[in-house]
């Protein structure tokens, strides 16, 4: 219970109480005091405390991510300010933003609901536009009577907030750093070394596929400047021995590893538990068995490994391909 409000409850009680007072023996303006503490009261448990408004958890953050660049301190544009209840209602330029009650009827809603072609549209210039539950909340707030004190729960049905995002652990270095040794590296190998994603610390992915045959336990010594790089290697039907192998040990962050039809044994395979983050490894058609992929499963980092065409798991078995 917030301060004022249990000030207000002792208020109501001490009126209650009635004579412990001085003032008791006036009743006239104690019955007064004791009539505003009861209406105080009843506004007190009709509305929430003012961080759990629907507009302060809901409305809020939605306009601080969105408009505020534009519609804020330090910015007017159109004469609005969308960083307060109150600067909200005053509106802008072309009146009030938000009419109680209709969406419809709202300027600040009509905006966001636009054809993002049209020249109105909210937010300007590009900027990310609203998410269809970030409409529906808007929506939904003004339908209640866009108040800035009813309570989060008090309206139903109101999207949830998308979870915030987890922060991004990155999977290996910033390849940028040495984009001008990867492009040279790509052209003397005739290997290809793709960025992941667009995120310049998600890694590369190793890439033999348009001539697996120029691979082998060499081209693989090559790459070692850019080893913590490799989140994902295709070497599939290379050349590549279990002399590789012990390089491909050395890809610190690799995740992913396809070996499809190359010549590795068991024997290679030890050289792949120093990869701590390693967690698909394909091992089709190669000549693997039980006494490798055995240690490999114990892996805490392994989610999947296929064994298809092997003598691990039994030869030809389907039951080969497993979740570790
Ligand atoms: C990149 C800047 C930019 C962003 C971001 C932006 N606006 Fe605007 N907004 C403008 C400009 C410029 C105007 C004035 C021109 C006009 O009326 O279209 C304006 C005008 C408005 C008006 C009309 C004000 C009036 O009274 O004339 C409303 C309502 C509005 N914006 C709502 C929003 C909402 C809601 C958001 C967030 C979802 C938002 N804006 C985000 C630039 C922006």
């Amino acid at each position: 219970m917030t301060s004022w409000l249990s000030r207000i409850f002792s208020v109501a009680r001490f009126v209650r109480s009635g004579n412990a007072s001085p003032s008791a023996r006036r009743p006239s303006p104690l019955s007064r005091v004791g009539r505003q503490g009861v209406a105080f009261l009843a506004i007190a448990v009709s509305s929430a405390r003012a961080e759990d408004t629907f507009f302060a958890k809901r409305v809020t953050p939605i306009l601080e991510q969105k408009c505020v660049v534009c519609h804020g301190a330090e910015k007017q544009k159109g004469k609005l300010r969308l960083d307060s209840f109150a600067h909200l209602m005053r509106g802008g330029e072309g009146g009030p933003a938000v009419t109680a009650g209709d969406p419809k009827g709202s300027e600040l809603f009509v905006r966001v609901t636009l054809h993002p072609e049209d020249e109105d549209f909210m937010p300007a210039d590009s900027k990310p536009p609203l998410t269809p539950d970030e409409v529906k909340v808007l929506e939904l707030w003004i339908a209640a009577g866009a108040s800035e004190v009813i309570a989060l729960a008090a309206i139903k049905g109101a999207p949830a907030l998308a979870a915030p995002k987890a922060a991004v652990l990155p999977l290996a270095p910033d390849w940028r750093a040495r984009a001008p040794q990867i492009a040279q590296l790509e052209k003397a190998l005739g290997i290809r070394l793709v960025p992941r994603s667009m995120v310049a610390t998600d890694g590369l992915v190793l890439r033999t596929a348009s001539s697996p045959g120029r691979c082998d336990d060499t081209t693989l010594a090559k790459l070692a400047p850019v080893a913590d790089l490799i989140v994902e290697a295709e070497l599939a039907r290379t050349k590549i021995t279990d002399a590789g192998l012990a390089v491909v040990g050395t890809f610190v962050n690799l995740r992913v590893l396809d070996l499809t039809r190359t010549a590795v044994t068991s024997t290679g395979l030890n050289d792949l538990l120093a990869l701590k983050n390693l967690e698909t490894l394909n091992l089709t058609a190669t000549a693997v068995d039980d006494s490798g992929v055995a240690a490999l499963r114990q892996m805490a980092s392994i989610k999947q490994t296929w064994v298809f065409e092997t003598k691990a798991g039994g030869a030809d078995n389907p039951t080969a391909a497993a979740k570790k």
